[in-house]
């Protein structure tokens, strides 16, 4: 079956790909450690967006940075399982009542699987309306999503990670994004009157191995110093340093 690329923002792409062992045991925040081919030298983490198991589908987001990332924009058909690997990182843990996921940008990606799995809500935040991923997607997999921008040109003004949220419903929030949008959830969280639910982010640090040998993806946490690609990339906030 061949591979469906397709631009869905601006500078982001989808990529659907057949990939029946991986669908298989794919986990919501796990990630994927690409070949992506055309004499790239490391692997490119990418999270796995989707994935849908009865048919061994696949389903990657990303926004085109470098060679890698256009390579997968170019090279479709040519993504085989062994250039995809197995599912990597530890994922978000199980939750037992309603989810909220937290998205920033980018992060709406790796939460589509999760909005599958888990009884959620979503609240999507983007730079503006060129830059909005996914919003059909957590719209028929979600209970209630609400989409926010900054510059207002979709659903309302605002940045996502400084709106009074009532975290009363909800029995876990799982955040991913830029880092600094992370750190206001987790304030956010502190700030809330307890009992406040637990909050697990994912976090993004640059790669080399991917298996946990080469300590590039190190992150500072309360027990030390953590590996992003093998103890993550999910973390429980109140063990990240900010
Ligand atoms: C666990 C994990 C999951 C990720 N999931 C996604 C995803 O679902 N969708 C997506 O679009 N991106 C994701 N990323 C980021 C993605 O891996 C990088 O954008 C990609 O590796 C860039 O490769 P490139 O060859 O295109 O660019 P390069 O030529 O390698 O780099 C181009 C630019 O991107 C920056 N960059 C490279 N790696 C990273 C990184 N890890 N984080 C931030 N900036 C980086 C470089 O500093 C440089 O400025 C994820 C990263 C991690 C660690
Ligand atoms: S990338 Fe090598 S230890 Fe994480």
């Amino acid at each position: 079956m061949p591979n469906v690329v397709r631009q869905i923002a601006e500078n982001i792409f989808s990529l659907e790909t057949y990939a029946p062992e991986f669908a298989a045991v794919a986990k919501p925040g796990q990630f994927a450690h690409i070949d992506c081919g055309g004499g790239t030298y490391l692997r490119r983490p990418l999270s796995v967006c989707d994935v849908d198991a009865n048919i061994g589908l696949v389903r990657f987001v990303f926004e085109v940075k470098g060679k890698g990332t256009r390579q997968l924009t170019i090279d479709n058909g040519q993504l085989t399982i062994s250039r995809i690997g197995s599912p990597l990182g530890n994922g978000f843990p199980p939750i037992e009542g309603r989810v909220l996921l937290i998205g920033g940008g980018l992060g709406a990606a790796p939460l589509l699987f999760a909005a599958r799995r888990y009884d959620t809500d979503a609240l999507l935040g983007f730079a503006d309306a060129h830059r909005a991923i996914l919003i059909p997607d957590f719209s028929a997999a979600c209970g209630n999503v609400s989409v926010f921008t900054i510059d207002g040109s979709l659903g309302k003004t605002g940045m996502i990670d400084f709106i009074n949220i009532d975290y009363s419903k909800y029995s876990a929030v799982f955040a991913c994004g830029p880092r600094a949008m992370l750190h206001n959830c987790q304030l956010s969280i502190i700030n809330y009157q307890l009992p406040s639910p637990p909050l697990y982010v994912s976090m993004e640090e640059h790669m080399a191995c991917g298996y946990g040998a080469c300590l590039v993806c190190v992150c500072a946490t309360k027990s030390g110093y953590s590996r992003v690609c093998k103890d993550g990339p999910v973390f429980e906030s109140g063990e990240v340093i900010w």
